[in-house]
């Protein structure tokens, strides 16, 4: 997949459009008031038209609420399109649930809004649903996940988290930590906490990390479960797995959420996390929290999600509005932290 993927900032294409974009988005707010999104309910009553009517109107259909990392991605969203940037914008929380999620984007598609955004809980089941927004024709934008469609006209573009990547740079810095250490002989036991299986974060996660694990014949996977991307299930999967597992060194937790329950679920059961003879962490996400414990070396690494896709996605429909061309993906940048590099970050986390 990587060819096809065009790297954000090497391409340069949003800084080039954003002298654009600004003049786009002053000729088409004055006299907008400051951004409130709505429910798809009131969209459907009286929400928009009017006052609204040279706003872009965008249906958005997160996921949920099921982790820090997710609020940081909604509160980017929303605050990118606001309608003092020219959008309307018609939130809808899916908590957690596909067809919730397809019923939101049924109604986006009888409000004949101008685009449809959403974020895919899992990879499939979504053919039908795009077909019926490709016959309208919005044009629909998928964010931080992916769809698993045979045909893929059946989406405008994706902007996301190449999260294969992101599980090899896992796996990469636990091959180096262990060479570094003297280990990379012994025997190493390691669990994996799952996300929500069948999402995109969690194949990718769990594919790239197992592409580094493979080359190893000394690196057990005793167990992988899903802890649903929350902190109370991931806890109570780390309370499974101490239970089955007596001797775990290492432990794979596909968020950071997933890893507060698995630190206190670790620590509960009397045993020590961190690089000084406790269980070692891998983490994803790296929100404001675990950079803390990352600080504290309860995290021994944290590989970055970057939930700030706003700005991204305001820059896509500013591409779609002025009929430039688009790319199929758009990756954002993301980077790796641990102990040595983190305190430089700290301040610059919102989230
Ligand atoms: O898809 C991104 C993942 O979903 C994040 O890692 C997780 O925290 C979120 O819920």
């Amino acid at each position: 997949m990587d060819e096809k993927y065009i790297n954000w900032k090497t391409e340069g294409i949003f800084r080039l459009g954003s002298a654009a974009l600004c003049l786009f988005l002053l000729v088409f707010t004055c006299g907008c008031g400051i951004f409130s999104s709505v429910s798809v309910e009131d969209a459907e009553g009286d929400g928009y038209g009017g006052e609204n009517d040279n706003l872009v109107v965008v249906g958005f259909s997160q996921i949920g609420s099921e982790s820090v990392w997710r609020t940081a991605h909604t509160a980017s969203i929303q605050a990118a399109l606001t309608k003092e940037n020219g959008y309307f914008l018609i939130f809808d929380n899916a908590r957690q649930k596909q067809e919730n999620q397809i019923k939101a984007l049924r109604s986006f598609i009888s409000q004949r809004v101008d685009y449809i955004v959403f974020s895919p809980v899992t990879e499939s089941g979504w053919d039908t649903v795009l077909e019926e927004a490709k016959e309208a024709g919005i044009p629909v934008i998928l964010m931080d996940r992916m769809v698993d469609v045979e045909d893929d006209s059946l989406y405008t573009t994706w902007i996301g988290p190449d999260t294969e990547e992101e599980g090899r740079k896992a796996g990469r810095w636990l091959e180096e930590y262990l060479k570094m250490s003297g280990r990379q002989k012994e025997d190493i036991n390691i669990v994996v906490l799952q996300g929500t299986l069948s999402s995109s974060s969690q194949r990718g996660r769990s594919a790239g990390f197992a592409e580094i694990a493979n080359r190893y014949v000394n690196w057990h996977i005793l167990g992988q479960r899903s802890g649903e991307f929350t902190v109370a299930k991931g806890k109570e999967v780390m309370e499974q797995f101490l239970e089955k597992y007596p001797d775990i060194d290492v432990v794979v937790s596909q968020n950071d959420d997933m890893t507060f329950g698995a630190v206190e679920a670790i620590e509960e059961s009397g045993r020590k996390v961190g690089r000084d003879g406790g269980i070692i962490i891998l983490s994803f996400d790296a929100v404001k929290d675990a950079l803390r414990m990352v600080e504290t070396g309860q995290i021994a690494v944290d590989v970055e999600c970057n939930p700030e896709q706003g700005e991204y996605l305001a820059e896509v429909i500013g591409i779609l509005e002025r009929g430039e061309k688009l790319e199929k993906a758009y990756v954002v940048e993301e980077k790796v932290f641990t102990m040595e590099n983190v305190s430089k970050y700290m301040n610059d986390r919102s989230y």
